[in-house]
């Protein structure tokens, strides 16, 4: 499945019910915040020749927040994030993401240099990777939390959908 970005519908709620989902710029503001406070997380940062490591700091109704740790070479993969909302700061290190910045305008590669911060509405696809010499750490917050995560390849004609995995896989 090919997917156009300037086309693709927006996830509808799955539950009305639900609070509604934080703002990108307020899941930024949470990540910022955490960042600041390294007592709450450092402690708890492993770091794992396998895969990236990652750990839930933070469970809520209406949001959650991940700590992941990335050695050099790690990497996502193009995901999108099953229309959550999300926000993520590189607390520690250097990371690079690849994206999309629509179906005309190619593919953008930022440097995150600890410090930056990246925010994003329900429909971003990214990669995300350590292509530095060091570890990373990031703080991620997504709201609502995730339902599922989809994984994409870049192939000639764009991004297509290759799996979708769920919170059974996390
Ligand atoms: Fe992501």
């Amino acid at each position: 499945m090919s997917i156009d970005l300037a086309t693709t519908p927006a996830t509808a709620p799955a539950d009305r019910t639900a609070r509604p989902p934080l703002s990108p710029n307020a899941l930024r503001r949470i990540v910022r915040d955490l960042a600041e406070r390294p007592e709450r997380w450092l402690h708890r940062v492993r770091l794992s020749a396998e895969e990236r490591w990652y750990e839930r700091l933070e469970l809520a109704e209406d949001y959650e927040v991940w700590l992941i740790s990335w050695l050099p070479g790690q990497s996502t993969g193009f995901h999108d994030h099953g229309g959550s909302r999300g926000a993520f700061t590189v607390a520690l290190g250097e990371l690079e993401e690849l994206a999309l910045a629509g179906p005309e305008h190619g593919l953008t590669v930022r440097r995150l240099p600890a410090g930056s911060e990246r925010a994003f509405g329900p429909q971003y696809l990214h990669d995300v990777r350590n292509t530095a010499q060091g570890p990373a750490v990031t703080l991620h917050a997504y709201s609502p939390p995730l339902s599922e995560m989809s994984h994409y390849e870049l192939r000639a004609g764009g991004l297509v959908q290759t799996s979708t995995e769920g919170p059974e896989q996390w």
